[in-house]
């Protein structure tokens, strides 16, 4: 699905290759690049016991750090699916690593860093720019009123959040649109949007308007046009896509 496209200075080398030995491993190759060891980035290929590993992609990565490699070098925290942060590219498609099965990806995988985001170190890439996007879409409940107990929802105003409220900031929908490649400085993407989206549609806020007025630009929304990668590839299943078709909608319905 993606071309994944290597950061600056980026010429990938394969380097410490053993042979095969069998389907009774996993071979792994992994992007690696330390900025400190002044090397070219590189692929490191590992071949993993199947029966010495859990069954994610993740257990694979923490056998390699825990076993032969302790420098490799990744996010991860919450392992099942909720924080976000393993997110990589295995096989040509973006994926949280923890809730990616072993048992999909065949013997070999393909290991990288998110693409067209820049590296850090081996599968880390720096968020800041991300997270500063996520900030000014304001994700927060703006409410001026100051209720003695909680802001409450009927079930159909709370239903209203499914399938936004569950995403988990990963970014790998945003790292797999064309548009956010090409535009990261300007455009939103899509994870941001959905998230847009979850405040504007969220019963408890009051600044739809403002939230609509903010996002309705050339560069900052309507850079998306409707490829779809973003919903091929969000490992929690959810629709980018639809969350900005409705903002779009919003913006229509308001003239
Ligand atoms: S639908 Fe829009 S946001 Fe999703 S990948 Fe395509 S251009 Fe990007
Ligand atoms: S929409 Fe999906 S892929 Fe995009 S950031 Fe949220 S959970 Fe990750
Ligand atoms: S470790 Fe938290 S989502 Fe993978």
């Amino acid at each position: 699905m993606v071309e994944f496209t290597l950061s600056k200075n980026s010429k990938v080398t394969k380097k410490n290759i053993p042979p095969l030995k069998g389907d009774y491993f996993y071979r792994v190759e992994i992007y690696r690049w330390n900025p400190e060891s002044g090397e070219k980035p590189h692929i490191d290929t590992f071949d993993i016991p199947r029966d010495e590993c859990g069954s994610m992609v993740l257990d694979v990565l923490i056998k390699i750090k825990n076993d032969l490699d302790s420098s490799l070098t990744f996010r991860r925290s919450c392992r099942e699916g909720v924080c976000g942060s393993c997110a990589m590219n295995v096989n040509g498609k973006n994926t949280l690593a923890c809730i990616k099965s072993l048992a999909d990806c065949g013997g070999t995988l393909k290991i990288y860093p998110l693409p067209h985001m820049n590296v850090v170190k081996d599968l880390v890439v720096d968020m800041t720019h991300f997270y500063k996007q996520y900030a000014s879409i304001k994700p927060w409940i703006e409410n001026s009123t100051n209720p003695e107990r909680e802001h409450l929802q009927s079930e159909p105003q709370r239903a209203e959040l499914n399938g936004l409220y569950d995403c988990v900031l990963c970014a790998c929908c945003s790292a797999s649109c064309p548009s956010y490649w090409w535009n990261s400085e300007r455009y939103l993407g899509p994870a941001i949007l959905l998230q847009a989206y979850r405040w504007i549609a969220d019963s408890r806020d009051e600044n739809k308007d403002e939230r609509l007025d903010t996002l309705d630009d050339a560069f900052k929304l309507y850079r998306c046009h409707t490829i779809m990668n973003c919903v091929d590839t969000c490992p929690k299943g959810l629709n980018p896509a639809k969350a900005i078709a409705d903002i779009k909608k919003l913006l229509v319905q308001r003239g």
